[in-house]
């Protein structure tokens, strides 16, 4: 069978749509990674929408800046899943990557994009994940476990915190007098090159 039923396209000259959601707290760096790389045609895909809880948070005006389209649904909403799926079926979404979410997504969305949701974790899972693993704690925990090495992390997303199929990761040493600071900044450059390129290579492996 050709295609995958629902998402079935041209693979040759359509690109993938992918959805963005983002958290209020996070800089849009990883965000803006993927805008630019499917702006400047390095990944076959469009970003059909930036999914933030208010229109106001940094990474929305980031977005709004380099002219993707952005859509509010507000995770402490109670009708939060049905706005959700209602944008993302509207903007005719088919991958939705995570980038600086700290929540668990609706069931809802987890059963309409089976294998299509990603997330970008700043370290080596399945290592230094899970509930409360953000920001700089988790560099701070790459550091108190000697590990002589870090990274980034793409997975697919599930009922779990970090816990989805890895599918891609990038490497960097931890150095001598290293900080969470310092760490975290090293690995950030990899999570830019990473995300496009594991989306990339999901979306080129599914032919859509
Ligand atoms: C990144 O470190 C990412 O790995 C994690 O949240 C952070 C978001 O940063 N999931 P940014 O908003 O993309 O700059």
């Amino acid at each position: 069978m050709a295609g995958i039923g629902r998402f079935r396209r041209n693979r040759n000259t359509m690109p993938a749509k992918v959805a963005i959601i983002v958290g209020s707290k996070g800089r849009g760096s990883n965000m803006l990674a993927l805008i630019e790389a499917s702006q400047a045609g390095d990944l076959p895909a469009e970003i059909v929408t930036v999914i933030g809880p208010s229109a106001d948070i940094p990474s929305l005006q980031v977005a709004r800046e380099n002219q993707a389209p952005t859509d509010v649904a507000d995770p402490t909403d109670e009708t939060y899943p049905e706005r959700l799926l209602s944008v993302l079926k509207e903007r005719q979404a088919e991958w939705i990557c995570l980038a600086g979410y700290l929540r668990l997504l609706p069931a809802q969305i987890l059963q309409r994009f089976p294998n299509r949701i990603l997330n970008i974790h700043p370290a080596l899972l399945p290592k230094f994940g899970g509930p409360g693993m953000y920001g700089l704690r988790v560099h701070e925990a790459v550091l108190s476990s000697g590990d002589a090495e870090t990274g980034c992390t793409i997975h697919l997303v599930n009922e779990r915190y970090d816990e989805g199929k890895i599918i891609f990761q990038l490497r960097c040493p931890v150095l001598d007098g290293d900080t969470s600071e310092s760490l975290a900044a090293r690995v950030l450059k990899l999570e830019h090159q990473a995300y496009p390129a594991a989306l990339k290579q999901l979306i080129e492996s599914h032919g859509r």
